[in-house]
This record gives structure tokens, sequence and C-alpha cells, in this order.
């Protein structure tokens, strides 16, 4: 009973674990950690959550949502030049930065209330940090915030 209960918890954790092995802990830490840390890969996966409105590749269009090649670091609500994007997103002005995204993927209603994104957010730190890293790696190539070294905390 008790070597059956084992197998079966073992079966599962090998068939459940992510391919890459991370520490949960990171899924709250700040956003320069948990980018330094993330997938393009993975963030490939998560983005099939997003596909279904979005396209990611050069030259193809908008569809429920706006294109989003080249994302990270254009004009929020603007980028797309036939989609018609909400007065709630059009508002919010500036660029696309990571925190932007973060915040934006955490919860897009909250960031621009009014916004037509049907999408509830993406609560894990780290599926958002995988993604902004698949965005990036889509058109925009920024250079990633250097992650929180302990040589930079202040020692006070
Ligand atoms: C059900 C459809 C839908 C899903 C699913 C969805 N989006 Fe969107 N997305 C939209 C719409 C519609 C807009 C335009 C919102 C507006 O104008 O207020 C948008 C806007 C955006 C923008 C702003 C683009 C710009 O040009 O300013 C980003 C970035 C974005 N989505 C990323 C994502 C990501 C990443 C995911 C998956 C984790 C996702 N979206 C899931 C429909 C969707």
């Amino acid at each position: 009973m008790i070597r059956t209960s084992i197998l079966a918890l073992t079966c599962c954790v090998a068939a459940c674990a992510p391919a890459v092995k991370r520490d949960p802990h990171l899924s709250s830490a700040p956003l320069a950690a948990r980018l330094a840390a993330a997938d393009a890969n993975s963030g490939a996966a998560v983005f099939s959550r997003c596909a279904a409105c979005h396209t990611v590749t050069q030259g193809a269009g908008d569809r429920g949502g706006p294109a989003l090649y080249g994302v990270v670091g254009r004009p929020v609500g603007h980028g797309s030049d036939r989609f018609n994007y909400t007065a709630a997103l059009e508002a919010v002005g500036g660029v696309w930065t990571f925190e932007r995204l973060d915040a934006w993927l955490t919860d897009p209603r909250h960031f621009a209330p009014g916004t037509n994104m049907m999408f509830a957010g993406l609560p894990d730190g780290m599926d958002r940090a995988d993604v902004i890293r698949f965005l990036n790696e889509n058109g925009s190539n920024l250079p990633l915030p250097a992650p929180p070294s302990p040589s930079n905390r202040p020692t006070r």
C-alpha cells in the first residue's frame, strides 16, 4: 500500500516536473532576477495561451489581439497600425518596458481598466518572465535589466 503510493507519487513527480528545475521562490522574486532565470522556450509554451488572439512572428498580422512581433519597447496601445485598440490602452502612453509587460500580464484589467483583452492574467511570476523573454526574442532583443547581485546590495 505504502509502496504503491510512493510509486504513484514518484511517477507523478516525474511526469509533472517542468523541463527546467527551478527554485519555487523565484516566482515571487524581483523581475530582473526572474528575467535572468527565464527561458524563452518555456515562454513559447506559455505563449500557447496567447496564440488564439496574438501572433508573434514578423509580418504575421493581428488576430483578436494586435500582432506582438517586436512589442518590447514599442508604444503601448499604438504599435500595430491596423489594430483597433481601446481608448483605455491607447491612453496609457509610453512604451512597453519589461516592468510594464510584467504588470499588464499579471492583471490586464488592473493595468488598463476598460481594456478588452479578455485574459485573466498569468499569476505565476516565472510564467510571465518566460513569456516576456520569448516576446523580447521575437523582434525586440532589448538588453535585460541587470539581475540584483549580493555584492550590489547596500550594506545597511
Ligand atoms: C482572448 C484574446 C486574448 C488573449 C488570450 C490574450 N490577449 Fe493580449 N490582447 C488582446 C486584445 C484584444 C488586446 C488589445 C487590448 C486593448 O486595446 O485594450 C491585447 C493587447 C495585448 C498587448 C498590448 C499590445 C500593444 O500593441 O500595445 C500585449 C503586450 C498582449 N496583449 C500580450 C498578451 C500575452 C503575452 C498573452 C498571453 C499570456 C495575451 N496577450 C493573451 C487579446 C488577447
